[in-house]
């Protein structure tokens, strides 16, 4: 053969493996409000930077149609100039279901971002593991999930999920670092709605099983709900640009667009005058980060703490603050996982953490203590524990009880701790310390009202500041509230060099 005809013959595989399950099954694709998965890679990918592996690929099965690519699309690109791999798995191909082929491109595609180094971005749109395969694709599988818990903590991995997303093959994606899922035209379960029927009697539609909202706000699995596949693969891209490329890395240092000063007045009003007052953290924290810029994280769950990235002075950073808007900033045990996978992802790929305290401590309650408040709790603590990137935290207001040590405090290895004047450290609220003890002073007097008030003004006085910890050097400074930027992007800025470590081990027993 000619070499022009060994040309013409890769032009037309290559053509044939663009067409992915043919003209009837992408239409279909479209009128799902669903992109193709060359389209989300085109949409996804700095333009023209995409490179391809394995497009010929096929399976083995002799009696089932080969078509080129076989069901994923696979290869290399770039993010902001950075290198990403990516997979996208093609629903008009055998409905993206997965092959022992399939398995292995993707597989190659994760070992080649292990050796360099770079993020790896999953786009799953699939049936899950392909029927005619049997066990070779119950193997591609596991394959798969080895490959995420070993790339875990050294690459960042993000799972786009844009169409179904059933069974075992949901364990890959919450195996990743970030879930994002597709509103209307997504959903995740182990058991779908037939199964449960069947063993349970519980009637329930997709959606409201595993669709974008349950998962965004009930199960906490969604770390991101975005209304279109678009804005899901943008919302990554920015994601992406608060992250290192691997855990050797930092975060790419961004100028922020517009200059702010290093001190805001406007911080000086926020926190109320009657300390039982709720207010947002998230007004604090964007009056504070570079262009009042957060990207929020799981912002539908467990919204009493408050997790995101954001900047100062271009500088990228892990931001967690118990929200006194939301069950007064309590921590429970949803808020107390969300915040302890945050801060190990962010230990993890060397992103400082920033706290920013107003926890008035731990919920009671009979459902808390026995849906496991204390074990869950203490992952909190461990991770804080656990992190030794720079960790520098705020108590604005309330830093009470055993919160008051697991939220960043000086005693695990915070390397500075900042209080407001407003700030009220102490074993619990003037309230709950006066009953404890005083019952009996109380009871006696000829007007207990006035007796309590006096006595909760007194402990107030003692107890329900910052100073006694300023004293005793657990609080470095009692700050302005408007010099909590200034203060910040000086304190990340000494850190820059900071070297700390944990005890030699395989690894913590994290409790989990
Ligand atoms: C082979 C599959 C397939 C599968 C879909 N298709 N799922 N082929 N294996 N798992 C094919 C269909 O035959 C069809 O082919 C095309 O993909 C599109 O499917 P439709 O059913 O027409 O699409 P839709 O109505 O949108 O429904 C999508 C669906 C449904 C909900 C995903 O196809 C479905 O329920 N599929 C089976 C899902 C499943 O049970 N998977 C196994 C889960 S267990 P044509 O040629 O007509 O276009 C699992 C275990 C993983 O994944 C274990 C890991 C350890």
């Amino acid at each position: 053969m000619s070499n022009a005809r060994k040309f013409e013959a890769l032009k037309l595989k290559t053509a044939e493996a663009l067409k992915g399950g043919g003209a009837a099954r992408v239409d279909k694709q479209h009128q799902a409000n669903k992109l193709t998965a060359r389209e989300r890679v085109a949409a996804f990918l700095d333009e023209g930077s995409f490179e391809e592996v394995d497009a010929l690929a096929v399976h083995q099965n002799p009696d089932l149609e080969k078509i080129p690519g076989d069901g994923v699309v696979t290869g290399f690109g770039r993010v902001d100039g950075r290198p990403v791999a990516l997979f996208a798995q093609d629903f008009t191909v055998f409905g993206g279901s997965l092959s022992e082929a399939y398995a292995k491109k993707i597989c190659k595609i994760m070992d080649l971002a292990m050796k360099v180094g770079c993020p790896v971005i999953g786009l799953n749109d699939s049936g899950g593991a392909r029927i005619q395969e049997g066990v070779l694709s119950l193997a591609g599988y596991a394959d798969i999930f080895l490959r995420n818990t070993l790339a875990s903590g050294v690459i960042p991995q993000v799972s786009l999920i844009m169409g179904p997303c059933a069974g075992g093959a949901v364990y890959s994606p919450a195996l990743t670092d970030f879930v994002t899922m597709v509103r209307g035209s997504s959903y995740m379960f182990v058991t779908g709605p037939d199964v449960i029927k069947a063993v349970t009697h519980e009637e329930v539609t997709k959606e409201d099983l595993g669709g974008a909202s349950a998962h965004g706000a009930k199960s906490g699995v969604a770390h991101f709900v975005m209304p279109s596949d678009l804005a899901a693969l943008a919302h990554t891209r920015e994601l992406l640009s608060f992250l290192p490329s691997n855990n050797l890395g930092e975060a790419p240092r961004v100028a922020p667009r517009h200059e702010m000063p290093l001190e805001n007045p406007d911080l000086d009003t926020i926190i109320p005058e009657d300390a039982n007052k709720p207010y947002d953290i998230r007004q604090v924290i964007k009056g504070v980060v570079d262009d009042g810029n957060f990207l929020e994280v799981a912002e539908t769950f467990a919204g009493n703490l408050v997790v995101g990235f954001a900047r100062l002075d271009g500088r990228s950073v892990g931001i967690v603050g118990n929200n006194p808007a939301n069950m007064a900033g309590v921590l429970d045990i949803a808020s107390s996982e969300k915040g302890g996978r945050f801060v190990r992802f962010c230990d993890a790929f060397n992103i400082p953490i920033i706290t920013f305290e107003d926890v008035p401590g731990f919920l009671p309650g009979v459902n808390q203590e026995h849906g496991g408040i204390i074990k869950n709790g203490a992952k909190l603590l461990y991770a804080y524990c656990e992190a030794t990137v720079p960790k520098i935290t705020i108590i604005t207001r309330k830093a009470y009880g055993g919160a008051y040590c697991v939220m960043g405090s000086k005693h695990i290895r915070t390397d500075f701790n900042f209080a407001y004047p407003t700030a009220e450290i102490a074993v619990m609220g003037a309230d709950g310390a006066v009953n404890v003890l005083n019952t009996k002073e109380i009871a006696a007097a000829p007007d207990p009202a006035a007796k309590k008030a006096e006595l909760v003004a007194d402990y107030n006085e003692k107890f329900a500041n910052p100073y006694i910890a300023a004293e005793k050097g657990y609080v470095d400074e009692v700050i302005m509230p408007r010099e909590t930027r200034k203060k910040l992007i000086r304190a990340l800025a000494l850190l820059e060099t900071k070297r700390d470590h944990l005890p030699p081990k395989k690894h913590g027993c994290i409790p989990l």
